[in-house]
């Protein structure tokens, strides 16, 4: 099988490598397409119906494992994360409880109890792959919920004497405001801390809003401090948001859902600094460590918080094993669980940390010159990351019209963001496969399109 697949993937890798980024055609066509193609009403080959699904996915997506896709955090994937998502397919085990799937469970505890340990978390916290980032910081509301209001499980928010209140950026991820949404919290009940000039959490404004709050009638019970945020790679001060949550008694959740891969590379673990104080951590492997979607990582140092917010009994699932492996439909949101973990497994079990050191410092080191090389020429760059996202800007730039022809020029693709309410470009190195020459030939062509976007606007 991996002799297959190495070489399929090798096709698939040069294909997109060389082929357009970005693709341009509507609903319409692709419906067309799907009417005049496939008719469930017959029967047609697997040969058939594979190439023409192939062809559609090489045709119509934007190709983030492309070198030069720029943009949200949609890696290029190891070859070893895809031979193991083969593997969960064709043997498909059931990880809802431990007997069902001894070795999967166990694979999956070996490689999160690795990852939990490099964040410093002590021995005896729990972690559950999970979906992707949304559900690991679902899940982190759900068991800080449980843990500081004791009846919030049995009689629900509207027992509690008082509104509770979550403390988290603007700039921190979107999720939250579904999640606040979802559990019933209501998203009134998120307070939007002020940031410094680096979009980090400013201390004091969360120190006076939490008093302000707490003085009102509001229950303040979590912060949470994000580690590389969305738009602009800014990583919250990890290490004083900890000390501030134990003196308050908040629930610290830290939300690494790109950021928290870079405690695997020596250069950048620095910036990490606290994580391992959090009471639950969010991490991706679908983001920095390259796997496909969707493998997501919940980490929560507070055991029984987790085993009572996902409690769960069933007289037809089979009965747990041993008091030392836990059942993860009593311990996670999911019930019925593919076995999303073996991406991450595999991978690490070929690269080695080493591997993934490299590849992670490389892709900063790209960042990094594509942070110089944009400098140099005359753009102005308005986000502080050590992480490599670039946010950039030129005065009297159209940036719409711009990224679209970057986009149609095939060019590379990037996003527009706005930092501090002004608009810019966004660029993230996501892909390991990126080169120097790539963000050279990137920073030229868009040197050359803003010139003649700047000599039209002087024509017109
Ligand atoms: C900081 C952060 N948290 C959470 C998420 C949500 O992750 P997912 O899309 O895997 O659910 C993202 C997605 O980009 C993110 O950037």
């Amino acid at each position: 099988m991996i002799s297959a697949l190495k070489t399929e993937f090798a096709r698939v890798e040069d294909q997109v490598r060389n082929g357009p980024i970005t693709p341009n055609v509507s609903p319409e066509d692709i419906r067309r397409h799907l009417a005049s193609h496939f008719d469930f009403a017959r029967a047609m080959s697997l040969d058939e119906a594979v190439a023409e699904v192939e062809h559609m996915l090489a045709t119509w997506q934007v190709q983030v494992t492309h070198p030069r896709y720029f943009g949200l955090f949609n890696p290029s994937v190891t070859l070893a994360s895809v031979a193991a998502d083969a593997l969960t397919a064709m043997y498909n085990p059931q990880l809802a409880t431990w007997r069902t799937s001894p070795a999967a469970n166990e694979m999956e505890k070996f490689v999160l109890d690795w990852i939990g340990a490099k964040f410093g978390l002590p021995k005896g916290s729990v972690a559950n792959f999970t979906s992707g980032g949304a559900e690991a910081n679902h899940s982190a509301v759900i068991v800080a919920l449980t843990k500081a209001f004791p009846r919030y499980g049995d009689d629900g928010l509207r027992s509690l004497p008082r509104q509770p209140a979550i403390y988290l950026t603007h700039e921190s991820h979107h999720s939250f405001s579904k999640i606040a949404h979802m559990t019933g919290l209501g998203r009134h009940a998120l307070r939007t801390v002020a940031t410094d000039t680096r979009l980090r959490m400013d201390l004091e404004d969360l120190e006076r809003q939490v008093a302000v709050d707490r003085a009102a009638g509001f229950a303040p019970f979590m912060v949470v401090g994000t580690c590389g945020t969305t738009a602009a790679g800014a990583i919250d001060p990890l290490l004083e948001l900890g000390s501030f949550c134990r003196e308050h008694g908040l629930w610290f959740h830290v939300d690494a859902a790109w950021g928290g891969a870079a405690i695997l590379a020596p250069s950048l673990r620095r910036h990490l600094d606290g994580i391992g104080a959090a009471d639950s951590i969010t991490c991706d492997a679908h983001k920095w460590f390259s796997v496909p979607m969707g493998c997501g990582m919940f980490f929560c140092r507070q055991a029984g918080g987790v085993l009572e917010a996902f409690r769960a009994q069933a007289a037809y699932m089979p009965g747990r094993a041993n008091e030392d492996a836990l059942d993860p439909y009593t311990s996670t949101m999911q019930w019925s669980r593919r076995f999303i973990g073996l991406k991450l497994f595999l991978s690490l079990a070929v690269y080695g940390e080493p591997g993934y050191a490299e590849m992670i410092e490389r892709q900063a080191s790209m960042g990094n010159l594509l942070k110089q090389l944009l400098a140099a020429s005359g753009w102005r760059i308005v986000n502080d990351s050590p992480l490599p996202l670039v946010c950039f800007m030129r005065d009297g730039l159209d940036i719409s019209a711009f990224l679209r022809s970057l986009r149609e020029r095939q060019i590379a693709w990037m996003s527009d963001v706005r930092i501090q309410g002004a608009p810019s470009i966004r660029a993230c190195i996501t892909s390991f496969n990126t080169t120097g020459e790539n963000v050279r030939a990137v920073v030229d062509a868009m040197n050359r399109m803003a010139s003649e976007q700047a000599a039209q606007l002087v024509r017109a």
